[in-house]
């Protein structure tokens, strides 16, 4: 087979990008995916042009309540970025390619560093609801990989390497700009779980005892996609509630919502610093 064949996938991500170059030329150099009560950061940003999702045909459209799906492409501390307010989740029931399509579209259009922001579960018994966790590395084994299929060769590698997946200066800046701002950092691995149900006490004892100190639902394969095309990858989560059986009440999604809204001056202040500092490397 000739290697001009595209794959379908590709085609599809084709035809999205055109789609949005249709309403905007803006080219960004940065992608950010807001996480879970978060999507207020977008009012930080100097907005150029927006496009709902809902505007691209093919485009997998989140259907989460507080989940506003729409890129915003504009200017934060002066730099070009593009701006995922609402990710697609898994759990939503799209196939996992389609999980990961908008970050392959943000890299397509130009960014070349993804800031992946989420809330997570902690995990690790020193974390507390409020605490900011700097990704240091991931376990995807609890989704689907979203390379999985004929591998989009436009893009990257069939087997690409995954043993520095957040980039090494990407997370010296972040680890920088937290100790300015005295934010006391936490540093981990985190793991995607499908959702949209949350863990067990069990599932949570077995995750501390593999080393893991953050549990979510997204993230992960978004940092693999991003990764196998070469974008430089940086990741950050909200710790919004300890995770399942850690303390004597159950969980649910507004308690997860509010310890986010407590930390978001902290958090928007972390990634504007972050970007401030990127834009000079
Ligand atoms: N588990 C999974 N996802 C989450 C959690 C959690 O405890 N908190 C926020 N997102």
């Amino acid at each position: 087979m000739s290697n001009t064949i595209k794959s379908e996938g590709y085609k599809k991500l084709l035809d999205c990008k055109e789609q949005i170059r249709e309403k905007t030329a803006f080219i960004p150099k940065a992608a950010i995916v807001l996480g879970s009560g978060l999507g207020g950061y977008a009012e930080q940003m100097k907005v150029e042009a927006e496009v709902a999702y809902s505007e691209i045909e093919g485009f997998p459209v989140s259907t989460v309540a507080g989940h506003d799906g729409r890129f915003l492409f504009g200017y934060i501390e002066g730099f070009p970025v593009v701006m995922m307010k609402g990710r697609v989740h898994y759990y939503e029931g799209y196939d996992i390619s389609d999980v990961v399509l908008p970050i392959r579209l943000m890299g397509m259009l130009g960014a070349k560093i993804l800031i992946l922001t989420n809330a997570a579960g902690g995990v690790n018994l020193d974390f507390q609801p409020g605490d900011l966790m700097m990704i240091e590395d991931h376990i995807s084994i609890a989704v689907p990989n979203p390379l999985r299929g004929k591998n989009m060769e436009e893009l990257g590698v069939r087997f690409p390497d995954m043993s520095q997946v957040y980039d090494r200066s990407l997370c010296h800046i972040i680890e920088k700009i937290a100790s300015e701002q005295q934010i006391d950092l936490k540093k981990g691995v985190y793991i995607q779980c499908s959702g949209p149900s949350y863990e067990t006490p069990a599932e949570i004892r077995m995750f501390r005892k593999l080393g893991i100190d953050a549990v979510g639902m997204s993230t992960v394969c978004e940092a693999i996609a991003a990764n196998h095309m070469g974008m430089r990858v940086c990741g950050i989560s909200c710790i919004t509630n300890m995770a399942a059986g850690i303390l004597d009440q159950p969980l649910n999604h507004k308690e997860v919502q509010e310890a986010a809204d407590r930390v978001k001056d902290q958090f928007e202040q972390l990634v504007t610093g972050v970007i401030g500092k990127i834009k000079e490397i």
